[in-house]
């Protein structure tokens, strides 16, 4: 396969004058975020100007959809990696094994293939931006629904340059240099999943985030918070939570989100570094499979 691994963003963005709608055929699901990229078939190597028009899109749109692909495990893997390093998981399956570079997101218990409601699955279903428990956590995130229920089983993403555009003068004043620890161990309890083990507490070790945060490729800036957040710092415990909630309520009010239903073979892709997303469980877990293939793109430290 003639697919180019890494093309280097940095390049492209020199050239961001570059219309995406010359190269792709755009179509715009809200005005917060959220566009259909039409006519394209992932499975086949991408031009350069296509590439470009795509990284385009992203961070004007924040969340592309491609629908209707057809994609092996391998293939997706192949398209990811033009976009960036793959990232790996500290994420273990029920047996205990890492999860794979490409890992599945699903509700269906490995051992028996049958839906089901346990921690494991819980993880998503809050609000968070991926692996800000890393010290460089994601740039991108790729999702390729396999099986998605009848109904329901969305995903939601929340802009936060618009988040943070919405607070008064004073509140951003407030927020100036502000910091927040986010952990996998901290994770892990906000969301009542499988507590981190020590061994998994060693790998990943709590690191500090700004908590407003300077997109690198157009210098906006957004709010960078979410369940892997453990505590602002310098502030008491108490007060801290309750300013999170608070920061957190307020941004993911309605008109900040876009809400994606899936349908079979669509192709999700966000950043990471000015969104918050999260699954919503608006359909029966016990019932329905949701099957979503997985991979990740590091990104850079959050300034
Ligand atoms: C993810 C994620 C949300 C969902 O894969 O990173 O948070 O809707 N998924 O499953
Ligand atoms: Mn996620």
């Amino acid at each position: 396969m003639a697919y180019s691994s890494s093309r280097h963003q940095s390049e492209v963005m020199k050239r961001r004058d570059l219309k995406a709608s010359s190269f792709l055929k755009i179509n715009k699901l809200s005005d917060i975020a959220g566009a259909e990229i039409i006519d394209i078939d992932l499975r086949e190597p991408i031009k350069l100007e296509t590439y470009e028009a795509i990284i385009s899109a992203l961070l004007e749109h924040h969340v592309l959809v491609f629908r209707n692909q057809k994609l092996s495990k391998e293939v997706q893997v192949e398209f990811t990696k033009q976009f960036g390093e793959l990232e790996e998981h500290v994420g273990r399956l029920p047996d205990g094994n890492r999860y794979p570079l490409m890992h599945t997101v699903t509700n269906l218990d490995p051992a028996t293939g049958i839906p089901t409601t346990a921690p494991h699955t819980h993880g998503n279903y809050f609000w968070h931006t991926d692996k800000s428990y890393h010290a460089v956590p994601s740039l991108m995130t790729i999702l390729f629904a396999v099986d998605v229920p009848p109904t329901g089983g969305d995903t939601l993403f929340c802009n936060m340059h618009a988040a943070y555009d919405a607070l008064s003068k004073s509140e951003k004043e407030a927020l100036i240099g502000l910091k927040a620890v986010h952990s996998w161990e901290a994770s892990r309890l906000n969301t009542g999943n499988i507590p981190a083990s020590e061994e998994q507490k060693r790998e990943r070790p709590p690191v500090i985030h700004p908590v407003i945060r300077t997109h690198p490729e157009t210098n906006k800036k957004s709010l960078y918070l979410g369940m892997h957040v453990d505590h602002l710092c310098g502030i008491p415990t108490i007060e801290s939570r309750r300013l999170l909630e608070t920061l957190l309520e307020n941004a993911t009010v309605e008109r900040n989100i876009y809400r994606h239903s899936w349908q079979k073979g669509d192709l999700v892709m966000w950043d990471n570094r000015c969104l918050l997303h999260r699954g919503d469980r608006n359909y029966d877990m016990s019932a329905h499979a949701r099957i979503l293939h997985r991979t990740v793109v590091k990104g850079s430290k959050p300034i």
